[in-house]
């Protein structure tokens, strides 16, 4: 059998010379070591990749840590529907089948921008112009992957929530990038303490190494907190300020991944819409929560001037999302099966995350202020905070406590950028997403217990 070697012997062969003399190109006497990337070296495992293997070792085991959806919720009939409408007509099947643009199905950006302008209240066309600023994704995740690509070098800065969506992590540092954190509270992130971080920077001559604040300002993951509607503007005029001191451009990504799973008040808008000349905010939003995971589309409005660098980057990623699955979505937000879905998505998530906290108030009240956690008005996520000096790690007797007793969290630190100064330890990230509601109930059983253990009310 002819083997890779035998072709590379062939081709260092010279042409005309005996076949009987040795070729210069000799199999190597070992493997060769493999010479990685410096942004594959910087770049850690997931930190979720251990509690995935947790959980499957433990069969027996309450995950409130996976950030999957429900999976009993999961729209089969939307899906089948919106393919059959697909499939039914040949032209537009086959055109589905076919690679599509890097930017994305024209049919379903102007939807999407249209579905804006619906939920901003503002008047039909008034965001027409977006249309040609909006590239579809797959998912939000690749969009913030693209952000961070497009505007990141090693030493650069993003100020983000404390805590914040860990898996965001994980592209700054594949850039070598810093993450540095900035205080929240109830109303999500402090727009006093992003004044001083901005102002800290600039002291310290690192002003200039500011490329964009990233925030999550409904529901966020990890905490399920949303941001008060009085820091809303407050917050992009802030961004847009500094932009100005520091003399080049600081964005602000709006990472919307829980938009629309509000569970009774009307949300307000985004932030976004509070960016009149498109230059400051980023919006990235998606259907993996309010739709399906595996259809794995979401999308970004990009200000003018990174569009084509983006869409260079992602030309060099994948020459543009999934075809089909793009125009899965259009067929599921034109039948009007979507917006039915989310309806019912409300209705489902709503209850389990009042049955969830009810579960944590009978189970954890003893323990007064000790333990807290928050109260989200939507999303998938609750923080819970232990009593300093509780170490909720891996490593930590109360992670070994809760696989005693048979419950999974995600560990609070993973949430934190490493600077500045240590991590806090003493928190969890629980999800009322995928556990049913008897799981519910039985993980906080189980998580009371662990505590139990760990401490005395
Ligand atoms: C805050 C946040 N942003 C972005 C994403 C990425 O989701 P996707 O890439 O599926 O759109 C997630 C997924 O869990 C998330 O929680």
């Amino acid at each position: 059998m002819q083997t890779e070697l035998d072709t590379l012997s062939e081709v260092a062969r010279v042409p005309g010379e005996s076949t009987d003399r040795r070729s210069p190109i000799q199999p190597p006497r070992s493997t060769p070591p493999i010479h990685l990337s410096q942004a594959a070296i910087r770049t850690s495992a997931p930190s979720i990749t251990n509690l995935m293997r947790m959980a499957l070792e433990n069969p027996g085991i309450v995950s409130l840590a996976a950030g999957f959806v429900d999976q009993q919720s999961l729209p089969l009939e939307v899906a089948s529907r919106a393919v059959g409408t697909l499939m039914a007509d040949p032209v537009e099947g086959r055109r589905a089948l076919q690679y599509g643009t890097t930017i994305g199905h024209p049919g379903l950006r102007t939807r999407l921008i249209e579905r804006l302008e619906r939920a901003e209240g503002v008047s039909a066309g008034s965001y027409r112009e977006a249309i040609e600023r909006t590239v579809v994704t797959t998912g939000s995740a690749q969009l913030i992957y693209l952000v961070c690509e497009a505007l990141l070098d090693p030493g650069d800065i993003v100020l983000v929530e404390s805590p914040t969506y860990f898996v965001f992590l994980g592209p700054v540092e594949t850039r070598g990038g810093r993450a540095v954190r900035v205080p929240i509270d109830e109303g999500g992130l402090r727009i006093d303490a992003l004044d001083q971080a901005f102002a800290k920077l600039q002291a310290e001559g690192q002003l200039d190494r500011v490329k964009f604040v990233y925030t999550i300002p409904e529901h966020a993951n990890p905490t399920g907190i949303s941001l008060a509607t009085d820091r809303r503007k407050p917050l992009v005029e802030l961004v847009r300020r500094w932009s100005g001191v520091a003399g080049r451009r600081i964005f602000l990504l709006e990472d919307a991944a829980y938009q629309g799973l509000s569970y009774g008040r009307r949300e307000p808008g985004s932030l976004w819409a509070l960016d009149p000349e498109g230059e400051t905010v980023i919006l990235a939003r998606t259907f993996s929560k309010t739709l399906s995971p595996g259809v794995k589309i979401g999308y970004g409005i990009l200000p003018k001037g990174l569009l084509e660098p983006i869409l260079r980057l992602k030309g060099n990623h994948d020459f543009g999302s999934a075809n089909f699955n793009q125009q899965l979505l259009e067929h599921a937000l034109a039948s009007g099966d979507y917006d039915r879905h989310v309806e019912h998505l409300r209705d489902l998530y709503g209850r389990k995350r009042d049955l969830f906290l009810e579960a944590l108030g009978e189970a954890l009240s003893g323990y007064g202020d000790r333990v807290r956690w928050t109260r989200p008005r939507g999303g998938l996520f609750v923080w819970m905070t232990l009593p300093e000096g509780v170490d909720s790690g891996f490593e930590g007797a109360f992670f070994a406590n809760c696989l005693k007793h048979g419950v999974l969290y995600v560990p609070g630190e993973y949430a934190f950028a490493p600077e500045p100064g240590p991590v806090p330890r003493n928190h969890l990230r629980l999800t009322f997403g995928v556990p049913s509601e008897a799981e519910l109930v039985e993980g906080t059983r189980r998580l009371a217990a662990a505590l139990e253990s760990s401490l005395s009310p």
